[in-house]
């Protein structure tokens, strides 16, 4: 926004210079090239015609002098841009000028119109957050934030946070507000969430959702996905991941294109029957109190349909932000 800003103001303070600069050089040089015409054109009949028809301008025969430099004061109005001058740009990149300051101008104005979009998605374990990330950002352009990411990321890294992270992470227990409310801070205050987020498995918790509040941190609309537990567990186990794309797969729903991608998918640590009986336990024991700060923005998704039927269902609810 400040660049184009900048760059507007920036156009237009240039281009008032040039006009100024132009106006004054086209003057002069009109009212020297009126001058000399004038003094061609009503010489004689026959020089006339000559002149006239070398500047493309006809005038009525036997027209005196003032009648002359009348006609062709009024002619030369739309005559062709006159070419460069030393001092300035001629009519015609003027023109160019004050229409691309308008494009600019119309950008920059649909550019403050077009609301930035703050979305929080939500659901149990494996109920497709991820799987709609990839869709919405593919659609919509949002940056996408996932909190487990970001917790992965780390524990990969072997930071402070990672290492504290990986032992909550391994039983499928939420980890603490102390180290995932400033991670997920952090990344949203990250220059290319300026004009929006996705924010994907943030908040989870009472608390989460009141320290984003606290920060001045609030989403437009507070996306559930709702499957049921049963279709949970058979999606966590099946679930495969592509390292090279970051494409998610699943063995039965969405496998993978071919041989060579197949051999190299990788299955998350966590995505084991048991681990996952226990995430969903964590999910139920705080998914209301995050519900009820967000009722006002909240829409729940059939999330237990074709992953194109509850995309389709949440893009209608994106375009209608
Ligand atoms: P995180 O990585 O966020 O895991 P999660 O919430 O358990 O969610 P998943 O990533 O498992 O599933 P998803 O909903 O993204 O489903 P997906 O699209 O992949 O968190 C991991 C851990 O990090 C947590 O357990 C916790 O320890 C920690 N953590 C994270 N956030 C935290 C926070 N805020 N606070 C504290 N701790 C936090 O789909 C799953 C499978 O289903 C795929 O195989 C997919 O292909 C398939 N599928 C998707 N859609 C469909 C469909 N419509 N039909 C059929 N199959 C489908």
């Amino acid at each position: 926004m400040s660049a184009l800003t900048a760059s507007s103001l920036f156009t237009s303070s240039s281009l008032r210079v040039s006009k100024t600069t132009t106006s004054t050089s086209k003057k002069n040089s009109s009212s020297s090239s009126s001058e000399r015409k004038t003094n061609v054109v009503c010489r004689s009949q026959k020089q006339q015609k000559t002149s006239a028809s070398r500047n493309s301008i006809s005038l009525a025969p036997s027209s005196s002098k003032n009648e002359c430099i009348q006609q062709i004061a009024a002619k030369t109005k739309a005559s062709p841009p006159l070419p460069p001058t030393a001092t300035g740009p001629t009519p015609t990149q003027i023109a160019a000028g004050v229409f691309a300051a308008a494009a600019i101008g119309v950008t920059a104005r649909k550019a403050m119109k077009k609301k930035s979009k703050k979305i929080v998605i939500a659901g149990a374990p494996a109920s497709g957050k991820g799987t709609q990330c990839e869709l919405i950002v593919k659609k919509f352009g949002i940056t996408h934030i996932s909190a487990g990411d970001l917790l992965r990321a780390a524990v990969a890294q072997g930071t402070e946070d990672g290492l504290k992270a990986k032992e909550f992470m391994d039983r499928g227990d939420l980890v603490p507000d102390e180290v995932v409310v400033n991670m997920v801070k952090s990344r949203l205050n990250e220059p290319d969430c300026a004009g929006g987020w996705l924010l994907d498995g943030y908040p989870r918790s009472a608390s989460q959702a009141e320290a984003l509040s606290s920060y001045g941190i609030e989403p437009d609309l507070f996306l559930l996905l709702d499957v049921p537990d049963e279709e949970l567990l058979e999606r966590v186990v099946g679930r495969r991941l592509d390292p090279v794309t970051g494409q998610i797969y699943h063995l039965k729903f969405f496998p993978p294109p071919d041989e060579t991608v197949a051999k190299r998918l990788t299955q998350r640590s966590d995505d084991t029957e048991e681990k996952a009986q226990n995430r969903l336990k964590v999910h139920h024991a705080n998914v209301n109190a995050v519900l009820s700060k967000y009722k006002n923005i909240m829409k729940t998704i059939d999330g237990n349909r074709q992953k194109t039927t509850v995309f389709k269902e949440i893009e209608g609810l994106i375009n209608s932000m």
